[in-house]
């Protein structure tokens, strides 16, 4: 591709690149801004320009020069040299106030000769990178985050270190609920999505795992732990996902959602939106009464481990680390094609750019057939189901 490139490289009008870094934190973020950034300024010739703490850095001119020296030592490192923020270019909390910074943000990027903004971000942040790439500005998106719940894309980087330390904590545990014959119930990250939880509980050799895409019901979790002790095995390795839910709740929450997802006026998806935050509070501690549940009705003693940032901290791993190089010196030749309004996913060995449509506001779930599930089954996993 490089070697043929030659022309296109001569022809390009791009001078300076913007990156930022917005949503949660994720093993892997510099490694991306590095590839971005190496390829634009060794490959291309371009200027570098990187924002502070997401959208917000676009608003406040917060930014730093991404030269070779700031490029440098940044592979291994974790969270983001640029900081990032959940802030959404239409609704930034200004002075106390929340407004619709997109027009600011279009007359800033023009101002400062900003020829493309690269985001690295979840399904969240395509959605804030399709409002501003509408609103005029040259856009591509990188996916990462922990949760390997963003659409279109077969991975993103800081799951893969993300599913090492929680699958160690899971080996780690595991030695203790053995030697004390308990239930341990260990709480793993994903938002709304099972992939780490399934992922981990699988190399972890879970007795049980339970994810958002597979509601549970705690009777059937209790008969399978009992189950495990008529067998000889008074002890039980039970990973949670933080979104997991029984089947009430879950029932609740989706027609929750389904209402969001309707509401077509600004009042009915504020009211909405409501609605969903009132369940997401009712759910919080869901894993602590899980754990005291399944003491009750199993008569073995329960011990609660929530992993949280643990996760999302420190050092990525080989396979993360190669990925945020794979897909951010394509996104660099993607500039450099004019290929704007995308987000570059990963394809088997390649990757492909996607329009920011298809994966703006949406979620990848884990499929209730996937062959993760089934592997899992047949080796006696229970799913609460
Ligand atoms: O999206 C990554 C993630 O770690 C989710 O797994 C989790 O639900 C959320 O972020 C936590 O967000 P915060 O760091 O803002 O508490």
């Amino acid at each position: 591709m490089r070697g043929v490139c030659y022309f296109l490289i001569m022809a390009t009008k791009i001078k300076r690149i913007g990156i930022l870094t917005a949503g949660g934190d994720s093993p892997g973020l510099n490694a991306a801004i590095r590839a971005v950034g190496k390829a634009a300024l060794g490959h291309y010739g371009w200027e570098v320009v990187g924002f502070r703490d997401g959208f917000r850095g676009l608003v406040e001119n917060r930014r730093i020069n991404l030269d070779r020296s700031a490029l440098s030592g940044i592979l291994t490192v974790g969270g983001t040299i640029l900081g990032t923020s959940r802030d959404k270019p239409h609704r930034m909390v200004i002075d106390g106030k929340t407004r619709d910074m997109t027009g600011v943000i279009r007359d800033n990027i023009r101002k400062w000769g900003i020829d493309c903004v690269v985001c690295l971000g979840g399904g969240g942040t395509a959605k804030s990178a399709l409002r501003l790439h509408r609103a005029g500005i040259n856009m591509i998106t990188l996916p990462k985050t922990i949760d390997n719940d963003v659409a279109m894309t077969d991975a993103t980087f800081g799951y893969a270190t993300a599913l090492d330390i929680a699958t160690e904590a899971i080996d780690r545990l595991h030695s203790t609920a053995h030697s004390h014959h308990r239930i341990i119930v260990a709480e793993i990250m994903g938002h709304r999505a099972g992939w780490l939880t399934l992922g981990a509980g699988l190399a972890g050799g879970a007795d049980v795992i339970l994810i958002p895409e597979i509601p549970y019901n705690v009777e059937r979790i209790a008969g399978a732990i009992d189950e495990r002790s008529r067998r000889g095995s008074n002890f039980s390795m039970v990973a949670v996902a933080e979104g997991a839910m029984n089947r009430d709740d879950a029932r609740l929450f989706d027609s929750a959602e389904k209402k969001l997802e309707r509401a077509k006026t600004l009042e009915g998806k504020l009211e909405a939106k409501r609605g969903v935050a009132a369940l997401d509070v009712r759910h919080q501690g869901n894993t602590l009464r899980l754990a005291t549940q399944l003491e009750e009705l199993t008569h073995l003693e329960s011990r609660v481990t929530i992993l949280g940032h643990v996760q999302r901290g420190g050092t990525p791993c080989a396979a993360d680390r190669m990925l945020a190089t794979r897909l951010g010196t394509a996104c660099a030749d993607l500039i450099n094609q004019g290929n704007f309004g995308v987000m570059v996913a990963a394809r088997g060995d390649n990757t492909e750019p996607v329009p920011l449509e298809k994966v703006a506001g949406k979620r990848k779930s884990v499929p209730p057939d996937h062959s993760w599930i089934e592997s899992a089954r047949s080796v006696g996993t229970c799913f609460g189901d």
